[in-house]
């Protein structure tokens, strides 16, 4: 079984898989180009901690192992060194993914396995850059990551049995359950999730209903636990037209073309959440004007 792990990036995915891997006994090196990503990276695995051991299920001291089986990095050539296994959870951008896996490449242990928690690039492009094809996986986790149970499993082209069987494994060690996944655009998760909030956004631009009333059918209706628009504010407009870009132009089929509405608002800067406005608005003087709305009753 793999021991020293590695994850390079310490954004929303990076801290949850490295807060995972550390809560299970192994150690991690957690690497950012940015020490602010790191430092905010480890105040939210310590957040989430606190949080677990407020329903009961984690002590203070085992907390504190979990913490001290985090150690950062801002150089990746220094963080590899020993690793048995990379995930990759580094910004979604092709360019960068392809550079960082020559990089895992070349400083890692020749038997080390890389893999990566893209949400949509092919598995089998970014191995093709590395001289360890069959090593190289797709390992996809699902936001928030200590949370949710789901790791699909992608094989790229190249990706040999035992490269699969063992990150299936680990993936059950970590308590999750990975599920086998061949290497197509939006892989599953993606290719019907994304579709089916395109689908949200186009009803909205084509004034079949407002947002609240698409978001409540499917709430109510479909007993999803959040409406299409509202997921697609908390994932990231862009995240979301970039992997609709990507079913697009892998299939070349029109029925993933993202909506002009999708498109307008990512060139406005509209991003959701992260960016305070989305299909709601998350800005602060509406957070203002909600406290305010509750004092007054
Ligand atoms: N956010 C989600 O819900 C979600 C779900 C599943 C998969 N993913 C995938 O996970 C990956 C990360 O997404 P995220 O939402 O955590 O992004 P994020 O923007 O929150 O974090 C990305 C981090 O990568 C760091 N980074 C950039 N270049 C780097 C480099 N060269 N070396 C090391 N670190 C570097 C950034 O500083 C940042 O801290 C993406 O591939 C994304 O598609 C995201």
């Amino acid at each position: 079984m793999n021991k020293n792990i590695v994850v390079i990036g310490a954004g929303t995915m990076g801290n949850g898989i490295a807060h995972t891997f550390a809560q299970t006994g192994f150690k991690v090196n957690l690497v950012d180009v940015s020490q602010d990503a790191l430092d905010r990276g480890v105040k939210t695995i310590t957040t989430n901690l606190d949080r677990i051991i407020a329903k009961g299920n984690l002590t203070e001291d085992e907390k504190a192992q979990t913490l001290a089986n985090i150690t950062t990095f801002t150089a990746l050539e220094d963080a590899v060194k020993g690793a048995d296994l990379i995930v990759e959870a580094a910004t979604e951008n092709i360019d960068l993914k392809l550079k960082i896996f020559q990089q895992m490449d070349a400083a890692a242990p020749a038997d080390c396995i890389l893999a990566t928690n893209t949400s949509s690039i092919s598995i089998t492009k970014i191995a093709s850059v590395t001289s360890r094809p069959e090593k190289v996986i797709g390992m996809h986790f699902m936001n928030p990551v200590p949370i949710m149970k789901l790791v699909e499993i992608i094989k790229g082209y190249s990706t040999s049995k035992e490269t699969f069987d063992a990150i299936y494994e680990m993936s059950k060690v970590l308590g999750k359950v990975p599920v086998e996944v061949n290497d197509y655009p939006g892989f599953v998760a993606n290719r019907i999730l994304m579709p089916m909030i395109n689908e949200a956004i186009y009803s909205l631009y084509e004034g079949v209903a407002g947002v609240e009333e698409i978001d409540t059918v499917m709430k109510l209706g479909m007993a999803h636990p959040m409406g299409p628009l509202q997921l697609a504010d908390f994932i990231g407009l862009d995240v979301c037209l970039s992997i609709m870009n990507v079913l697009y132009d892998g299939f070349k089929n029109p029925k993933y073309a993202p909506c002009p509405l999708l498109v307008n608002m990512v060139t406005a800067k509209k991003m959701g959440v992260k960016s305070g406005e989305g299909f709601y608005d998350y800005s602060e003087s509406k957070k203002a004007e909600k406290i305010s709305k509750q004092f007054a009753k």
